[in-house]
C-alpha cells in the first residue's frame, strides 16, 4: 500500500479492514474539482503572503491542473489506502512534482479543506438547482397561460368544492416553487463563506490572507471562528431541509398528476415518453415519473434526519463523524436534480382534457356556495342562505341533478327571493369570474398573477 501522508508516528500499518472502513474516497472523489480549485487558491495566497515563492506556487498550480485533467480523462487511479479525495490528490501532486508539492498543505488542515470543498460543491449544486426550478416554473407559467380559462373542480377533502381554473391550479404549484427558490437563495448566503484558514481547529501561525483566498474562490466572506468553521455543517442541514420541502412539493404535485391521469379522473394525459407500460397488461400506461418522484421524497426526508442526527451530539471541533455528512448531502443534491429535471421536461407536454374537467365540475354542486352568496346579496343572512342551499342540494342529490338543472320555480320553492337572474351565478364561468380579487381564481386575476410572475423571473 502507498505511504500514508501521516505515517510518521505509527509503528505498524493500518489494519486493512480499518483502512477500507475509514476511507471516504469512494464517495468524496466527486469533490475532486473543488478540492483542486481550493488548493490552487490556497497556493496562490501562500505565494502572495511570501510563504511560497512564485516559482513554487507556479509548479504546484501546474501540477494540480495536470491532475485535474487526468481525473477528467478518467485516468486518475484512486487509492483507498490514501483514504480520501484530499490525500489522493496531494499524494499524486508530490509524486508528480516532487518535494515542492509537500509545501501545499502549509497552514492548512483537511478539516478546513473539506469544509471548503463541500461549500464550493454545494454552491455550484444550488446554482444548478435554482436554474432547474426556474425552468420548471416557466413551464408552469406557459401551461397556466394556455389554460387560464379552463375550468376544473377545485377540491377540499378531495370532494368537489368550488370551480377553479386549471391555470390557477398551475399557479399554486408555481408559488410553492417560488418559496423553494427563495429558500435556496437564502441558504446559499450561508454556504458561501470561506472556512479555509481555520486549519485544524485553532487557526494557524502563518500570515494567511484569508480574504484574498475568499476573493479567489468567490466567497462573500470568511468565517469568524475557527472552531465553529471546521465543525459547522448547518449549511448542509439547511440545504437538506430546503430540499425536503422541494421534494414535498414535487410529491404533492406528483400525487395530483397520478390521480388526474387515471381513467377515473381523466383530467390530463401525460406524454408517452414519460410513462412506461406493463409486462402483462397491454392497456397500461403508468405514470412512473411522478410515482418515482413521490417515492424519492422519502429518501430526502431521511437524509435530513440523518444529518441532524449526525450533528446533534458532536463536541467541538472536527470529528470523524463528519465524514458521514457527504452521502446524505450528495444523495439529496442528485435526487433534487433528477426530480426537478424530470418535471421541468415533462410539464410543458401535459395535455389537458378540458371537456372532462368541465363535466366533472358540473357534478358535485360546485356552485352551491355561489347560490348562497346570491341569497346574501339579496339580503339573507349567510347562515340562513347556507341552510336554504343545503336543502336544494339535498333535492339535487335525490333526483340526480345539479342546481343549474333546476327551474327558477323549483328553486323559488326553497326561498321566494330567488329570481330569474339566479342562473347567472350557477354557471361555472359566472362562479369563476366572481372571484375577481388578488389571489382569486377569476381568469383575469390569474392572468395578472402570471404577468407579475413573468416579470419577477426576467428580473432575476
Ligand atoms: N475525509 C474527511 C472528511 O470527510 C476529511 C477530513 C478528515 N480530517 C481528519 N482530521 N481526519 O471529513
Amino acid at each position: 500500500s502507498q505511504d500514508k501522508l501521516w505515517g510518521g508516528r505509527f509503528s505498524e500499518p493500518t489494519d486493512s479492514f480499518v483502512e477500507a472502513f475509514t476511507a471516504s474516497v469512494e464517495f468524496d472523489r466527486r469533490l475532486y474539482r473543488h478540492d483542486i480549485q481550493g488548493s490552487c487558491a490556497h497556493a496562490r495566497m501562500l505565494a502572495r503572503v511570501g510563504v511560497l515563492t512564485e516559482d513554487e506556487c507556479g509548479r504546484i498550480v501546474a501540477g494540480l491542473e495536470d491532475i485535474l485533467a487526468q481525473v477528467e480523462r478518467g485516468e486518475f487511479e484512486w487509492s483507498v489506502s490514501l483514504e480520501d479525495v484530499h490525500m489522493n490528490v496531494e499524494a499524486r501532486l508530490i509524486e508528480r512534482i516532487g518535494d515542492v508539492g509537500k509545501k501545499l498543505h502549509t497552514g492548512r488542515s483537511r478539516n478546513d479543506q473539506v469544509a471548503t470543498d463541500i461549500r464550493l460543491y454545494l454552491r455550484e449544486a444550488i446554482d444548478h438547482l435554482l436554474t432547474e426550478i426556474r425552468r420548471l416554473q416557466r413551464g408552469l407559467l406557459d401551461l397556466a397561460e394556455r389554460e387560464a380559462e379552463t375550468v376544473m373542480p377545485g377540491f377540499t377533502h378531495l370532494q368537489t368544492a368550488q370551480p377553479v381554473t386549471f391555470g390557477h391550479h398551475m399557479m399554486a404549484w408555481f408559488e410553492m416553487l417560488e418559496r423553494d427558490y427563495d429558500r435556496l437563495v437564502d441558504c446559499r448566503r450561508r454556504v458561501n463563506v470561506l472556512p479555509l484558514g481555520s486549519a485544524a481547529l485553532a487557526g494557524t501561525p502563518y500570515p494567511l490572507d484569508r480574504h484574498y483566498t475568499a476573493e479567489l474562490l468567490g466567497f462573500d466572506r470568511v468565517t469568524d471562528n475557527s472552531l465553529d468553521a471546521v465543525s459547522d455543517r448547518d449549511f448542509a442541514i439547511e440545504f437538506c431541509a430546503a430540499g425536503a420541502l422541494i421534494m414535498t412539493h414535487l410529491s404533492r404535485f406528483s400525487e395530483e398528476l397520478i390521480l388526474w391521469a387515471s381513467a377515473q379522473f381523466g383530467f390530463v394525459d401525460l406524454p408517452d415518453r414519460f410513462c412506461t407500460g406493463s409486462s402483462i397488461m397491454p392497456q397500461k400506461k403508468n405514470p412512473d415519473v411522478p410515482e418515482l418522484v413521490r417515492g424519492k421524497s422519502g429518501r430526502v426526508n431521511g437524509n435530513l434526519i440523518a444529518l441532524l442526527t449526525l450533528m446533534k451530539a458532536q463536541p467541538l471541533a472536527y470529528n470523524k463523524d463528519n465524514q458521514e455528512d457527504k452521502e446524505p448531502l450528495f444523495d439529496t443534491i442528485d435526487t433534487l436534480a433528477g426530480s426537478l429535471r424530470a418535471f421541468a421536461d415533462m410539464v410543458p407536454h401535459i395535455q389537458v382534457r378540458a371537456d372532462v374537467m368541465r363535466a366533472a365540475t358540473r357534478r358535485g354542486f360546485a356552485t352551491a356556495t355561489d347560490l348562497a352568496d346570491y341569497l346574501v346579496r339579496k339580503g339573507m343572512p349567510f347562515r340562513d342562505a347556507h341552510e336554504v342551499v343545503g336543502r336544494a342540494v339535498r333535492l339535487g342529490v335525490e333526483t340526480g341533478r345539479d342546481l343549474a338543472d333546476m327551474s327558477v320555480d323549483e328553486l323559488k320553492g326553497f326561498s321566494d327571493i330567488i329570481e330569474a337572474d339566479v342562473h347567472d351565478v350557477l354557471t361555472l364561468e359566472g362562479s369563476l369570474a366572481a372571484r375577481d380579487l388578488h389571489g382569486g381564481t377569476a381568469p383575469r386575476q390569474v392572468r395578472l398573477r402570471i404577468a407579475a410572475a413573468r416579470e419577477r423571473l426576467t428580473e432575476a
